[in-house]
């Protein structure tokens, strides 16, 4: 008999060793917490044809790291990529090959196809959620995790997982008050699940729920603090409900401390410091030479032009920091990867463009042209990825160019909008 998952999906190629491993590391995943990948690499070394190891390694490894990261995802696929396999695991490594290649959607599309013939399949909700994210897509976000949902149970290993993924596909299509009540129920039974943490944390902030947001993250369950993946995103969402009580000062030690203070190149916790610094210097907090270490960070780990809503926040890092000549440079990036392949060419031609440019005239204080670029691209912003709470900086980052240019009619419209948006 070959080895299983916790849910009884077959693991080819794992000795009962490496499946323990593997059970052990997916259950890590689903709560983005501690170390899957020592887990996956153990069970590998003992069972190099252990296929769904090296996928979920890949998956782990491919998307929001920096390049020598994503090099070593882009090795787990291929060494996937020839190996005995299910049709449901074949699934599993066409769809890496896809994300190793940046083409999204493809990846996204093969997953949905696993989990609609195995829905109990985690890794395939997870992956794939993590696609639809990437791609902006709230729909799916929701609906590859509840046409899963009724074959799962509070019996099902691992519930809290889809609970979490589910809080999060309901709170990006606007569903607050199912979002937090599946998220609080994912939290009580595995309060380490950063991703749940992360939904209720998204609600909060879509309702200007400042002060419940602080205690939900410092008080009522702290435990994503320690020793989680998703540890930096988390703190920005901190950060940010501190922002809107205009607590700047304990912003910004946040930003100092767990977003920057261990000096990570990963991309997605550039992209959090970038947010939250370009969030305080609207604001008007002094940001000192904090832009200019940002900056050397994105100058120095390369990887520019390949996804369109990195290079965007690597816009603000350069924008803040005065960097003109990088910032010419970045254009450039930009402008060939519009003209490129992939989905990356389509988000940064849609909007990754008009939102680095309306960046580059903020800085040269030519804010007229920074409104009229924002407010092009603001109804389309989704397609370059993310959630709506990040995509709220064009927003923000807008009203701030009106109120520059002396448009009130404008910023007063905008602020109007705002306000019926979070009552
Ligand atoms: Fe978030």
């Amino acid at each position: 008999m070959p080895e299983t998952d916790a849910v009884g999906l077959t693991l080819t190629g794992a000795s009962p060793q490496a499946a323990a491993d593997y059970r052990q590391a997916v259950s890590l995943y689903h709560s983005l917490y501690g170390a899957p990948l020592p887990l996956l690499e153990r069970a590998i070394a003992d069972s190099p044809g252990f296929v769904m190891a090296h996928v979920l390694k890949a998956d782990m490894l491919l998307v929001g790291t920096s390049p020598d990261v994503a090099a070593m995802g882009a090795a787990a696929v291929d060494a996937a990529r020839d190996l005995t396999a299910t049709d449901r695991e074949r699934g599993h490594v066409a769809a890496a090959v896809q994300m190793a290649a940046g083409q999204f959607t493809a990846a996204g599309r093969i997953l949905e196809d696993v989990s609609i013939a195995h829905p109990l399949d985690g890794v395939a909700l997870q992956s794939g959620q993590l696609m639809d994210f990437m791609l902006g897509d709230s729909r799916m976000l929701r609906d590859r995790i509840t046409r899963a949902l009724p074959a799962w149970s509070t019996q099902t290993p691992d519930y809290h997982a889809i609970l979490g993924m589910l809080a999060f596909g309901l709170e990006e299509t606007g569903l607050y008050d199912r979002a937090e009540a599946a998220g609080r129920e994912a939290i009580a039974l595995e309060p380490r699940n950063a991703w749940a943490q992360h939904a209720v944390a998204h609600v909060l902030e879509m309702q200007d729920r400042r002060a419940d947001g602080i205690t939900w993250m410092r008080t009522e369950n702290p435990a994503w603090q320690k020793d989680s993946l998703f540890g930096v995103h988390n703190w920005w969402h901190l950060a940010l409900f501190h922002l809107g009580l205009g607590e700047t000062e304990e912003a910004m030690a946040i930003y100092d401390g767990p977003i920057t203070g261990d000096g990570s190149d990963m991309a997605f916790d550039l992209l959090d410091a970038a947010a939250l610094l370009w969030r305080l210097k609207l604001e008007g907090a002094a940001t000192q030479d904090r832009f200019v270490k940002l900056a050397d960070a994105y100058e120095g780990k390369g990887g520019l032009g390949l996804s369109a809503f990195d290079d965007a926040h690597a816009m603000m890092a350069l924008v803040g920091a005065g960097r003109d000549s990088a910032a010419r440079d970045l254009m450039a990036s930009l402008e060939a990867a519009a003209a490129g392949a992939g989905d990356n060419a389509m988000m940064t031609n849609d909007v990754g463009l008009p939102v680095a440019r309306a960046l580059v005239a903020f800085g040269q204080n030519r804010f007229a042209d920074a409104a009229d670029d924002l407010r092009t691209v603001r109804s389309r912003a989704h397609r370059f990825g993310g959630s709506h709470a990040q995509r709220d900086v064009i927003d923000l980052t807008l009203i701030a160019a009106a109120r520059a240019s002396g448009e009130t009619s404008l910023e007063r419209a905008l602020i109007a909008e705002r306000v019926a948006a979070r009552p």
